[in-house]
Parts: C-alpha cells; sequence; structure tokens
C-alpha cells in the first residue's frame, strides 16, 4: 500500500471573495474548487485525504458527504502550519505527506507526480514556479550554492526578497517525521500572526534537511483563487484547455473562446458546435451532431445525426438519432424524443415522450404527454395538465392528426389514426381513425348592417 498521505487546506474562508460561501466551494467550471483538487488527489491513489475545515463548517462537509474523505476541523484558522498540525493524530512517521491547497484548483495530477517522483523519501519536495509579477505569493529564498533554504511571505519580505520571481506554489510534499518534529515547534512572529506552514521549510534546512522543487509545467496550473478577478481569469483558462482537448479529440468549434463545459462531456466523431453554447453537467453526444448557437444543454444525452438549431435550451432529456430540435425549443426534464421526431419552434415539452418521426412544429406546450409515432401536433396544441392541484397525462397514439390550436385537457387519450379540427378543446376521449371536433360552429348573420358614423 501507499505511504502517500494527501492533506487538503480548506479552512480558510476566503474573506476577498467577499461572499458568504466558504471560498474551496466557489465554482468554477461548474464545480466547487475543493472538487477539482480532490479528483486530483485522486488520481495518485494516496492511502487517505484528509481535508482540513473550518469556516463554513457542514457547508463543507455536507457538500461532500457520503465520500471516504477525512474531514478534520480547524476550528480557528490561525495559518497553513497550524492547519496541517490538526491532521499530525493521522499520520505516522514512515509518511510522505503532500499538502495541496483548496484554492490552487488546477493543479495537474502529471505536476504532482514529478514532484513525488524527483523527492527522496527523507527530503521536502516543493512544486515552484516563475511569474513576471510575484506580487503576493512566498518567496523561494536560496542560498549561494542555489539551494533552498527558505520560502518568504510577500509580507514579510525584505524588498530585496520582493525581486525574486520563483515562488511558492503552496504545495509541498514533506517526510511525515518533518511536520511531526518541527509543526509542534512553529511560532507565529510574522506580519500576520500566523503559524506558517513554509517555515517548517527554513527550520528543517538549518538542521540538515535537503530541499528539492519541481516547476510546474505551466503558471497559470498553480495559480490560487483569492478574489473573484483570478477566480474568473482561471475559469477562462479552465475552458481553454477543455476546448483545446475537445478540438484535438476532433469536435469542431466554431470559436473555442465562446464554449463553456461545465461538467462531464463526452463527445463522438464529427461534432460541430457553433458560438456561445453551454454545456453543463453530464452531457453525452454521439457521431455527426451540430448544436446551434446559443444553445444551453444540461444533463442531456443525444444521439447520432441529430440537428439542434439555435437558441435551444435542453435539461434532463435523451433526443434520440435523427432528431431536428429547434430554434427556440425548450425541452425539460425526463422527456424523451424519439429517432427522427422533430421538435420545432417555440415548443416546450415537459416530462414526455414523443415516439419516433413524430413532429411538433410550432408553439406548443406539450407535459405529461405520451405521444406514439408519426403523430402530427398542429401548431398552438396545448395539453392542459394542471388543474391547479393535480398532474394529468395525455396519450397520443400512433398515427393521429392534432390540428392547429387544440386544447387537450387532461386526463385524454387520442386513439390511433384519430384527427383533431383545428381549434378544438378536446376534454374527452377522441376515438381511432375518426374525425373529432369540438368547437362552436361558425355562423355569418345576414341581416346584420354596419353602424355609420354621425358627424356632429
Ligand atoms: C499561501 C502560502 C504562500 C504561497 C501561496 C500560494 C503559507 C504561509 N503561504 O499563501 O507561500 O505562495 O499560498 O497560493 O503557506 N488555510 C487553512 N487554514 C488556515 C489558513 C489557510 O486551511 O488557518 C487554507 C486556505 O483555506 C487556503 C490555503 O490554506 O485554501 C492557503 O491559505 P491562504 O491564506 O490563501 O494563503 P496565501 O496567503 O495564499
Ligand atoms: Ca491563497
Amino acid at each position: 500500500m501507499s505511504n502517500l498521505q494527501v492533506i487538503i487546506l480548506a479552512a480558510g474562508e476566503g474573506k476577498r471573495m467577499r461572499s458568504v460561501l466558504p471560498k474551496v466551494l466557489q465554482l468554477l467550471g461548474g464545480r466547487p474548487l475543493l472538487a477539482h483538487v480532490l479528483s486530483t488527489a485522486e488520481c495518485l491513489s494516496p492511502k487517505q485525504i484528509h481535508i482540513v475545515y473550518g469556516f463554513g463548517g457542514d457547508v463543507v462537509t455536507s457538500c461532500f458527504a457520503g465520500m471516504e474523505y477525512n474531514f478534520v476541523e480547524q476550528k480557528k484558522q490561525l495559518g497553513t502550519g497550524h492547519a496541517v498540525k490538526q491532521v499530525l493524530p493521522y499520520l505516522s512517521s514512515s509518511d510522505r505527506v503532500l499538502v495541496l491547497l483548496g484554492d490552487v484548483p488546477l493543479v495537474t495530477c502529471d505536476d504532482l507526480q514529478d514532484l513525488i517522483n524527483k523527492t527522496k523519501e527523507n527530503e521536502i519536495g516543493l512544486l515552484t514556479t516563475e511569474l513576471e509579477y510575484p506580487e503576493g505569493f512566498g518567496r523561494i529564498v536560496r542560498d549561494l550554492n542555489n539551494d533552498i533554504i527558505a520560502i518568504v511571505e510577500d509580507k514579510d519580505a525584505t524588498e530585496l526578497q520582493k525581486e525574486i520571481k520563483e515562488i511558492n506554489t503552496g504545495i509541498i510534499l514533506f517526510p511525515a517525521i518533518i511536520l511531526q518534529k518541527y509543526l509542534p515547534k512553529l511560532k507565529n512572529h510574522n506580519a500576520q500572526k500566523e503559524y506558517y506552514l513554509t517555515d517548517v521549510v527554513s527550520n528543517a534546512t538549518a538542521e540538515g534537511v535537503r530541499v528539492v522543487s519541481h516547476q510546474a509545467e505551466c503558471s497559470l496550473d498553480v495559480m490560487g483563487v483569492n478574489d473573484r478577478r483570478q477566480l474568473s481569469m482561471l475559469e477562462r483558462y479552465f475552458q481553454k484547455i477543455q476546448a483545446q482537448s475537445l478540438m484535438v479529440e476532433g469536435v469542431t468549434l466554431i470559436d473555442p473562446y465562446r464554449l463553456d463545459v461545465r461538467g462531464n462531456l463526452e463527445i463522438g466523431f464529427d461534432v460541430t458546435i457553433d458560438v456561445n453554447v453551454i454545456l453543463e453537467g453530464e452531457v453525452e453526444i454521439g457521431n455527426n451532431v451540430y448544436v446551434g448557437a446559443n444553445c444551453v444543454l444540461r444533463d442531456v444525452k443525444i444521439g447520432d445525426n441529430v440537428e439542434i438549431k439555435p437558441n435551444c435550451v435542453i435539461e434532463g432529456a435523451v433526443i434520440e438519432d435523427e432528431c431536428v430540435i429547434g430554434p427556440f425549443a425548450r425541452i425539460r426534464p425526463e422527456s424523451i424524443i424519439a429517432e427522427g421526431a422533430h421538435i420545432g419552434n417555440f415548443v416546450e415539452i415537459k416530462k414526455s415522450k414523443v415516439d419516433t418521426q413524430s413532429k411538433i412544429n410550432h408553439l406548443s406546450y406539450i407535459g405529461d404527454a405520451i405521444i406514439g409515432k408519426k403523430v402530427n401536433i398542429g401548431a398552438g396544441t396545448i395539453t392542459c395538465n394542471y388543474d391547479g392541484i393535480n398532474k394529468y397525462q395525455t396519450i397520443i397514439e400512433d398515427g393521429a392528426f392534432i390540428g392547429s390550436d387544440t386544447q387537450l385537457v387532461a386526463p385524454v387519450r387520442v386513439g390511433k389514426g384519430a384527427t383533431i379540427g383545428a381549434g378544438s378543446t378536446i376534454v374527452e376521449d377522441a376515438p381511432s381513425g375518426k374525425l373529432t371536433l369540438a368547437r362552436a360552429k361558425q355562423v355569418t348573420v345576414q341581416n346584420w348592417v354596419k353602424k355609420k358614423k354621425i358627424d356632429k
């Protein structure tokens, strides 16, 4: 078994976010910052993952409830060293301990693995990077032999140290024994009156412990989120990485800067995604699919050869092969649009099945309905599924033709091959194969005379 323990520091409030939400629950790509760090930590298959939480308390733990993480409370946020100290009871002296920060969400598995491989069991390993503008970060201080001797926080740095461009990403690998030895001795004699984890480095090197460093592949991967400007910068970076990998996988993006993926996306060959599309939650898209401009798809499964025209909002639905959807369609949860069906403009579908090759092309509301094969629903048709208290079902059997502007007052059934005359209000079942009409007869008033204007 691995002797690698991962500690994720997530107790801070994140004052600079100016939010009631603990910082590590702020969303990046639709997922909490902490969720990103957890996924990355898991790819290392550690012995255990410890999450140090504090500010926001239960909000953080309940967000990840039911998962096999060890939540350790840090009652007062007295600094990163104090935070790691809370985990000491769970470490044994032969462990290696990787400290990750809950507000550094995009660190890569490769960089962490490289850091682990480069660092010997009895050494400290630092993940570092070089920044043109290192303000705000801890600086890596080296001696004349270029050996690392300390990390100095920005607020404690001398003018000369502030010139150093090599910074601490906050991600550090320690032998557990070093933490056991030095954490209890930390002092908070610094500008922030905090117990700094970084002081373990200088204290240990002073007693001969070697420190190695690994430079992150890309400095954006190791940027921290302290305020909303940094959050938005990382969001754009994250979306760019996702868009790049989609294009490598063979997806055509009309503009990679105008696609947002906030969740997990599985996608086939020859898919084209037009501008301003948002894909959220679990989205599956088959082969040869076109997604038009301004579409929002959330938790959707789309088959092959589907065309989604611009401005559609589809959520919690299955769209089977060969369908044509939109423009301006809204498909709501628990809907299934079967092979070859067409859902047109200004059509809302909720919790309904529309079977193969049926067409609902204009201005309709279809809710709680089961619609058979090759049904044609005329413009303006509405299922009246709600009486103010309960919801009822509408069933329309195969091959039925519903004339325009029909109201189907549920519960109601339209039989196989039935035709409903335009403008009908159907309150009783309509028999198969027959024409059913329910509308006032048209009359023309023969002796009617138009009034004339009288001049005063
Ligand atoms: C920290 C590092 C700094 C590094 C920077 C990289 C220290 C002393 N400083 O500074 O060298 O350049 O990260 O982003 O380590 N936290 C707790 N409990 C606490 C304090 C913090 O859990 O008592 C958590 C926070 O929730 C956050 C992380 O630790 O996720 C880092 O804390 P933060 O206050 O943001 O440290 P920085 O000033 O950014
Ligand atoms: Ca930070």
